[in-house]
């Protein structure tokens, strides 16, 4: 027995591991080295019959060499060989195609509504989604304690209050923009707001947090036939060119003439069914803006003047998909999500 046939042996049988295609075979070689009548084990056999100190020298070596090639052996029985007289790989077939995600409804919604605006000459604009009272409610024509504010069902946030603007709420409605952008912006002015709007509200039609799209467009001599024409624009481009809209008087604080938009309803074209009232559908509020909330923003009402409209995301989109009940858009639920 000699150190180099020790080290042949073991180089021998770590190569052919390496080269092994298959479990079978990775046996077979362990029984060849390591099995009972094995090479390996053949040779630690005849250490016994060494001198002392040979039996040292040559018994570390050989020990070593077992060690080595079961650790081979190991490591080899992890890696998934492919035997390629048994086994194939077909190159050209068709690929797994990975799952593709979608933005989330409302946000699709959103994108599209931006777009629709943007093309007649829109800017979207973002404020404050804690503002303060003043631009929520006073500053709008809705005096402290005018009953008008109860149909908001504010949240407010404790201890934060501004000296002249109030306390602090969760924006309520994107009507609280319209000042904001009177302050900022010069006219002739076309804001394309839309922003999350809190509400203590929760039911099929109602959500406490959700989204609505608010449009302020104040130049020289605005009438009602721009609002008209705007919001004939936006139900043709958003819910098909078959669609009208009209406007029934109302009562804002903030807008006189005030008015509801209903929309030629998408179900039944109009004719009346279950789903609308006698044959619209309610899209939100609208109206010209009121002298006294131009003037409370820094413009002369002597010479401009201005509308305003706002909406609610959810409630268009949930029109346009005939989906029934907003809470769907907020569970998550990817069996409803990856219907559109
Ligand atoms: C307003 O909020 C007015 N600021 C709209 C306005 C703007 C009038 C500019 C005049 C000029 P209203 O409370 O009706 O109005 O809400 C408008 C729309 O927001 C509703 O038609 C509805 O589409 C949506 N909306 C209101 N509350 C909720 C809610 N809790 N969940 C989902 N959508 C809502």
């Amino acid at each position: 027995m000699d150190s180099n046939r020790i080290q042949n042996l073991k180089n021998q049988a770590i190569s052919s591991i390496l080269e092994a295609k298959s479990d079978q075979e990775l046996e077979r070689l362990r029984i060849a080295y390591l099995g009972r009548k094995g090479e390996l084990t053949q040779l630690l056999k005849k250490l016994s019959s060494l001198s002392p100190s040979e039996r040292k020298e040559m018994g570390r070596l050989a020990n070593d060499a077992k060690r080595a090639v079961k650790e081979a052996l190991e490591e080899a029985r992890k890696v998934k060989r492919i035997d390629f007289d048994k086994e194939w790989l077909d190159v050209t077939a068709p690929g797994k195609k990975p799952s593709l995600g979608h933005l989330h409804l409302i946000t699709e919604a959103i994108e599209e509504i931006t777009t629709i605006f943007e093309r007649i000459g829109f800017t979207r604009v973002a404020y404050p989604e804690v503002e303060w009272d003043w631009y929520a409610f006073g500053g709008l024509n809705m005096p402290k304690n005018h009953p008008a504010r109860d149909e908001w069902e504010t949240l407010y946030i404790d201890n934060l209050k501004h000296n002249r603007f109030g306390r602090a709420v969760l924006t309520p409605h994107t009507s609280s923009g319209q000042l904001r952008e009177m302050k900022q912006r010069k006219p002739p002015i076309r804001m394309l707001n839309i922003a999350k709007c809190y509400r203590r509200q929760s039911d099929v039609s109602h959500a406490p947090m959700f989204y609505q799209f608010e449009t302020l467009v104040i130049d020289k001599k605005i009438n009602i036939a721009h609002l008209k024409g705007t919001l004939d624009y936006f139900a043709q481009q958003y819910f098909g060119k078959n669609r009208k809209t009209r406007i029934r008087p109302f009562h804002f604080q903030f807008t006189e003439p005030s008015f509801e938009v209903d929309i030629s309803c998408i179900v039944c074209g109009g004719r009346s069914c279950q789903v609308c009232k006698e044959g619209w559908l309610e899209l939100g509020g609208a109206g010209m803006v009121h002298p006294t909330v131009l003037k409370n923003g820094g413009i002369d009402p002597e010479k401009y003047s201005g509308f305003a409209s706002g909406f609610g995301v959810e409630r268009v989109m949930m029109m346009k998909h005939g989906i029934d009940d907003i809470r769907l858009l907020f569970s998550n639920d990817l069996r409803f999500l990856k219907q559109f």
